[in-house]
């Protein structure tokens, strides 16, 4: 049986000297740091905000705010063996530092984006504006933008997806500490927040169910047409009457992105205990036969709220949770904290930096800033976990530990692709919203080079009843450059025009995801004629097409004049499959 808590129970109470540490050197008299904000720009890891600890704790154990936006050059080492802290970039006191928000990293055009994050109490609640930082010119921008429907939020799950040019941010906190005139208790919301970069605009998506959570964990895999993300973790307000519970870590949500659709699936494996406010991160084998998300530590339920030291993989589309750390008796691992950050670095290794320790008031290894280096293939002659950082270790090998549940080898041949049983959903007693089903089905799983031959729906006046909608209208439509129309519809199914100069009134044609014999569940692909040679495109696992770096050079300064960030920097170009 569960153990309920009352939801202001999970609301850390941070005491936040006014006093700025004049006296403490952010690098020299590093202790701790958590709550913080990372990401990666190219061979530079920033971090922004969240709270520190100065050396020696004993003499002084208040949480200060960090204002600055520090960095640690990746290319580099110091004798330590993790890569060097600088504190030397031009601060911006305009900017807020806050915990429990999201950096968003846009490798294209070198920017970071700052969303959600609660303020400490001198600072003013600023809603509406957000900030940017010019990775090149090393400046901070402030945009006031409107964002309709999207109030200040922390703690939530946010990820950024690159190549898309696009962040998400699901659940979080809206308290008096991230919102403006925010009286009495905290709630979690169930909205998945969307930014677009290019167009700086926002989005409030409605999220998998009407269930409030935070402190959970988001990743995105470069499966499916548009991506997936993934969600699991965290606490959620199940009953929605403030009242939170423990998110159980065998459920994993799945939003499509192209489709704006969620699925839940439930894990199967070793599952981890609940947590909150753990960090992960994602690596794919070559081939892209699994996708496998490593989480480290957070906190954990009452009685011992001490949480974790351990790591765990969550590998796709198996849905397999696999033990990896530690494998001695002491299942949770000796030194246990939460709030902290993880970042894939070069594909080969995951940083894990700082975090509260509620056991010790020991430093977190001063030398090394608090950062750890997790070997996600185990690419070393000890097969070991924990290494110093190799700035030239730039590939990926699935470890041994995958590899034993899922078959193949270290890049990946061979895997096995089929996911546990799939799940349908029901919606709670009195409950009637949308039930979801998993994303995949045993057929569906095979890597699209697999897939089975596209055949013909039957068609009135060459147009599939199925690309008929009843009032017209289409969850999304997206046009790419050679004229080719992906539409999206309340079903979530997608449906691909291709446009043929030499045939551009002749019928159109689908394909079957399920095979001939199916006739069910297909993956409608529409297209002119000739038959088309493309295959079914919906929630395949297998790999996005590559990023055409020759197109996206083209679009090099294509933020002209008007354009919301300036007129200089690249644009981001969406692709799907050919
Ligand atoms: C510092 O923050 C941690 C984590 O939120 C909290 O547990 C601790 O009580 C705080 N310490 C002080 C002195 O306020
Ligand atoms: C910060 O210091 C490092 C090491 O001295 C140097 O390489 C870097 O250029 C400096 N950065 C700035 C922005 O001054
Ligand atoms: C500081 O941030 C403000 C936006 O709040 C921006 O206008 C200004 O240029 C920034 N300054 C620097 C040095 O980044
Ligand atoms: C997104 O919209 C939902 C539904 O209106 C709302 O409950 C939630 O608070 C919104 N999210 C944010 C971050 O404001
Ligand atoms: C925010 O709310 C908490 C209790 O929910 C309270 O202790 C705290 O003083 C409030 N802070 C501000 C700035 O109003
Ligand atoms: C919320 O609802 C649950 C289930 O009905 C109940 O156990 C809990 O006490 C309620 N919490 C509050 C704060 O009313
Ligand atoms: C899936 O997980 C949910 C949440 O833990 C649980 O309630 C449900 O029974 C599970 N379903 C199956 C089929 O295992
Ligand atoms: C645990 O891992 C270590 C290396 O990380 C290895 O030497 C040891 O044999 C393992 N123990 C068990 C019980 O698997
Ligand atoms: C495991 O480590 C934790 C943290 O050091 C400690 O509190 C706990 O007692 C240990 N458990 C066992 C079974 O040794
Ligand atoms: C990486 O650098 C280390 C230390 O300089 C060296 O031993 C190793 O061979 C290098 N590995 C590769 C793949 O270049």
């Amino acid at each position: 049986m569960r153990v309920r808590w009352t939801a202001c129970t999970f609301v850390l109470l941070v005491f936040v000297h006014q006093s700025l540490a004049l006296n403490h050197d952010p690098i020299r008299d590093f202790c701790r740091r958590f709550g913080h904000q990372t990401a990666i720009i190219d061979q530079t890891l920033y971090i922004h905000g969240g709270q520190l600890n100065y050396n020696p704790m004993t003499e002084d154990a208040a949480n200060y705010t960090n204002n600055l936006l520090l960095y640690q050059d990746l290319s580099a080492l110091t004798s330590s063996g993790m890569p060097p802290l600088y504190a030397n970039l031009t601060s911006n006191i305009s900017v807020p530092s806050v915990s429990g928000g999201i950096l968003w990293a846009d490798n294209v055009n070198k920017r970071i984006y700052l969303f959600g994050g609660e303020y400490t109490d001198d600072q003013p609640r600023e809603e509406g504006k957000s900030y940017n930082y010019d990775a090149l010119n090393k400046v901070w921008t402030a945009s006031d933008r409107p964002r309709p429907g999207i109030q200040g939020v922390s703690y939530g799950a946010g990820i950024s997806v690159s190549d898309r040019g696009e962040g998400y941010y699901y659940g979080g906190w809206l308290s008096n500490g991230s919102v403006a005139g925010w009286s009495g208790p905290a709630g979690m919301t169930n909205g998945l927040v969307k930014y677009t970069y290019d167009t700086d605009a926002w989005t409030n998506i409605t999220g998998p169910d009407d269930v409030g959570r935070a402190e959970g964990v988001m990743m995105y895999i470069p499966a499916s047409d548009g991506g997936m993300l993934i969600y699991f973790g965290g606490i959620k307000d199940e009953f929605r009457n403030g009242t939170a519970r423990w998110q159980d870590m065998q459920e994993i949500f799945v939003y499509d992105v192209l489709s704006s659709k969620w699925y839940s699936q439930n894990a199967t494996g070793d599952i981890p205990g609940q947590r909150r406010r753990f960090c992960g991160g994602v690596m794919w084998a070559a081939d892209q036969s699994s996708y496998n998300i490593y989480i480290y530590g957070g906190a954990s339920p009452p009685p011992s709220t001490s949480g974790y030291d351990d790591v765990y993989i969550l590998t796709i589309p198996t849905f397999t949770w696999i033990k990896a750390y530690p494998n001695t008796t002491n299942e949770t691992g000796e030194f246990p904290h939460h709030s902290l950050s993880c970042n894939v670095v070069s594909q080969g290794q995951m940083l894990i930096i700082g975090g509260s320790f509620p056991l010790s008031s020991t430093c977190d290894v001063p030398a090394q800033f608090g950062t750890h280096n997790l070997d996600l293939g185990q690419q070393n002659p000890e097969k070991a976990w924990w290494q110093l950082f190799r700035p030239n270790l730039t590939t990926y090998a699935v470890p041994d530990a995958v590899v034993g549940v899922v078959g193949g080898g270290p890049a990946g041949d061979k895997a096995k692709t089929a996911p546990g049983t799939p799940y349908m959903q029901e919606p709670p007693e009195g409950e009637t919203w949308t039930p979801l089903s998993s994303p995949f089905s045993h057929t569906s799983i095979v890597p699209s080079r697999q897939r089975q031959q596209a055949y013909e729906l039957p068609a009135e006046n060459g147009i599939p009843a199925e690309l008929q909608s009843p009032d017209g209208s289409y969850l999304t439509t997206t046009t790419t450059q050679d004229g080719t129309v992906y539409k999206v519809d309340e079903q979530g199914r997608v449906w691909v025009t291709k446009a043929s100069p030499t045939a551009p009134s002749a019928g159109l044609h689908s394909a079957s995801l399920h095979g001939s014999g199916g006739g069910y569940g297909y993956s409608p692909v529409a297209s002119s004629s000739p038959p088309p040679s493309t295959q079914p495109l919906e929630l395949s696992t297998g790999p996005r097409s590559p990023v055409d770096e020759h197109a996206l050079a083209q679009a090099q300064g294509a933020w002209g004049a008007g354009s919301p960030h300036g007129s200089q920097g690249r644009v981001h170009e969406t692709y799907y499959h050919p």
